[in-house]
């Protein structure tokens, strides 16, 4: 299993420590701009390789697509992260243009590959690759709802006095401080709604906390985080290329599923080796089916902005 991490950032640079870390991939490629980065990445975690137990074996390339041959997965995270007080969507003409041209190049050396986008606006940045790509939607799959989906999971057990184990939640939506859609009605501590033991004022500052989850991370560090995208994006790759059946949120090109049409955005879905291999559809209250369709509008509104 070989998979290529464009973009040896921060993200880029966390994903691949932590799908080296899980032990289930062959190779893993860096590929970064910025001459000798990857390469120097790839070296340092190598060097973690017999302290950590892993036989990964990870290499960095300055450029050179043909490098990434025959990836079974890539990941896209490169392109400009936010600074304190930038909104995710502001990042939209410069990193446009980054995630086309590397889409096209990782394509032309891995036809058969299954895509995940992380750079942001990342809903807007799927759908930017199903719109100027020929993969099959179950190909292209957007990284967001699980990163949210586990920040939503740290402030549940927050506010619970719980260990994260105990909690189980999901974010669906747009990956934005507006458009994320945390389901607290369904969020649950070892299957008992956690509004048993919560107010509902507690957890709507949950829900709050949780949808400004990157922004809070930006503001402390000034720039935005790595560890937890890392980890999320460690989480899907591992699903796929183990073929689990796991379910995650994800942003995936919707055609009237939840009433929604010709946008890319997050909701369950079950990944496994074809990637998106079954959209799930479940039950939302009026009011989550309201903001749903609100965060979808955003979406859309950023999605015009595309060139495309
Ligand atoms: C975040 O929310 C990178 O968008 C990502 O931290």
């Amino acid at each position: 299993m070989k998979i290529t991490v464009v973009g040896a950032g921060a993200v880029g640079a966390s994903c691949a420590e932590y799908i080296a870390i899980k032990d289930f991939a062959s190779e893993v490629v860096l590929l970064d701009i910025k001459e000798g980065y990857a390469e120097g990445k790839a070296m340092d975690l190598m060097q973690t390789a017999s302290l950590n137990g892993f036989d990964t074996k990870i290499t960095g390339t300055t450029n050179d697509y043909s490098k990434t041959a025959n990836s079974d997965i890539c990941v896209i995270t490169s392109g400009i992260p936010r600074k304190p007080g930038m909104t995710r969507e502001e990042l939209i003409g410069i990193n446009a243009g980054i995630v086309k041209t590397v889409s096209a190049s990782l394509i032309e050396h891995s036809p058969n590959t299954i895509m995940i986008v992380v750079s942001n606006p990342m809903d807007t940045m799927t759908y930017l690759v199903h719109k100027t790509t020929s993969l099959p939607k179950n190909r292209i799959i957007g990284m967001g709802g699980a990163l949210d989906s586990a920040r939503f999971k740290y402030r549940l057990a927050e506010a619970l006095g719980a260990p994260i184990s105990d909690v189980d939640g999901m974010v669906i939506g747009g990956h934005s401080d507006k458009g994320m859609v945390p389901l607290t009605r369904l969020a649950t501590r070892n299957s008992v709604p956690v509004s048993k033991f919560i107010s509902e004022e507690r957890l709507n500052q949950v829900k709050e906390d949780t949808k400004v989850g990157g922004a809070t991370l930006t503001k402390l560090l000034g720039t935005s985080a790595w560890y937890a995208p890392g980890a999320a994006v460690s989480g899907l790759v591992q699903a796929i290329a183990c073929d689990l059946k796991k379910m995650y949120p994800c942003s995936t090109l919707l055609e009237g599923e939840y009433g929604l049409n010709d946008l890319c955005i997050g909701v369950p879905v079950i990944l496994g080796r074809n990637g998106i291999e079954e959209i799930v559809e479940i039950e939302l209250s009026q009011a989550e089916k309201d903001h749903m369709k609100e965060s979808a509008e955003g979406v859309s509104k950023t999605n015009d902005l595309l060139d495309v």
